[in-house]
């Protein structure tokens, strides 16, 4: 691979849908809402390749649930979208599958890598990797039910007795899947213990169609690394664009050799307010206040102060309170001590 500037941050076919470039946001359920995907876009804009939506449940988009129905919304500018759904149910899958396609997302992600008890009970998410033959019933039943590309999500196995992914990612390739996505966790990890980027890197070497590693790309340099080195044909960054929405773009500069700039104060106050209009926008309730005070604090994280203001975010009982307090942080220079009040 060559290593010019910016090659290895290049743009990525999935079927017939071209990504801008092979960064990812990855999905994450009660984050990557479409107030959430329009924050990281204002961010990092065109830097992110793809978007996709957090996993939503196929039992309540074939039942028309209102509230799972609501999840698949996104805008117009949110392009491309992956909407990525999750069950167990060979029927209900397609059928839900042709909804994400008639609400007009670009790609159909499959999850399979889930490790949530009330999911993997039922049969869904990590818990396919274990029921291949299952597993191989939906993907056609799914590449039967749309012409949008569909794509899969596994995890490196169920735990270090069945690391199977290699296998599954076979049958996931023959089954017409358009891309890969790998979150290099067993399913008993969890989030914890190393994610195995070798088994990443030995899923692209053999796999004809893109593959995209998942998994502690937590900085622009993580990032660019992974890319430089091979392990992967483009990056999901999950957790890492929670705590810096501006990560994509971040990654970018560098792999132009430009200098990462952080985000300036005036930026941060700039996107919690469009973070609050994107969700009163999306009419989105759920977790409101809880939201708009977890993105404030990751927006004071490491300024001098960073963890008093957090503490006064944290107690803040309103949207205008949570603006107000960040504004005042980064913007008027007002610091807070223990109990929240104003020192200086
Ligand atoms: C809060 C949270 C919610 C998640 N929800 C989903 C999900 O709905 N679907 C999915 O495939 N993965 C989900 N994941 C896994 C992430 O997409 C990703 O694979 C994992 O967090 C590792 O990447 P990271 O270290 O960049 O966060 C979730 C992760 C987190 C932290």
């Amino acid at each position: 691979m060559t290593t010019t500037p910016d090659s290895v941050l290049r743009p990525l076919r999935i079927g017939p849908v071209q990504l801008r470039t092979n960064l990812v946001l990855s999905p994450m359920s009660g984050v990557t809402d479409s107030a959430f995907r329009r924050t990281v876009q204002q961010a990092s804009e065109d830097a992110v390749g793809l978007l996709v939506s957090e996993f939503i449940a196929v039992e309540g988009l074939t039942r028309a649930n209102a509230k799972t129905t609501a999840m698949m919304r996104f805008d117009a500018t949110e392009r491309p979208i992956s909407i990525q759904i999750f069950g167990a149910d060979v029927e209900r899958m397609a059928a839900a599958a042709r909804m994400v396609e008639e609400a007009g997302a670009d790609i159909v992600d499959i999850n399979c890598g889930c490790p949530a008890p009330k999911v993997v009970r039922r049969g869904g998410g990590a818990q396919l990797m274990r029921t291949p033959d299952q597993l191989r019933e939906i993907l056609r039943a799914v590449r039967a039910a749309v012409s949008i590309p569909f794509t899969v999500k596994i995890r490196s196995g169920w735990d270090d007795s069945a690391r199977n992914a290699l296998d599954v990612a076979r049958m996931v390739e023959d089954e017409g899947a358009a891309m890969l996505a790998v979150h290099g966790r067993t399913r008993v990890q969890l989030y914890s213990g190393l994610c195995d980027w070798d088994l990443i890197a030995e899923l692209r070497r053999r796999a004809s169609i893109p593959v995209i590693g998942s998994g502690d790309i937590v900085d622009p340099q993580t990032a660019l690394s992974r890319l430089r080195e091979g392990y992967a044909d483009g990056l999901m960054i999950g957790r890492g664009a929670i705590a810096n929405p501006w990560i994509f773009a971040q990654t970018r500069a560098l792999a132009r050799a430009q200098a990462v700039v952080a985000a300036t104060p005036a930026e941060r106050v700039q996107l919690l307010s469009f973070f609050r209009r994107a969700l009163d926008e999306a009419k989105e309730e759920r977790a409101y206040l809880g939201r708009l005070r977890g993105l404030g604090c990751c927006l004071v994280k490491g300024f001098a102060g960073g963890a008093a203001a957090r503490r006064a975010l944290g107690a803040a009982r309103s949207a205008d309170e949570v603006e107000t307090v960040l504004r005042q942080f980064m913007l008027e220079g007002r610091r807070f001590d223990e109990r929240f009040a104003e020192v200086a």
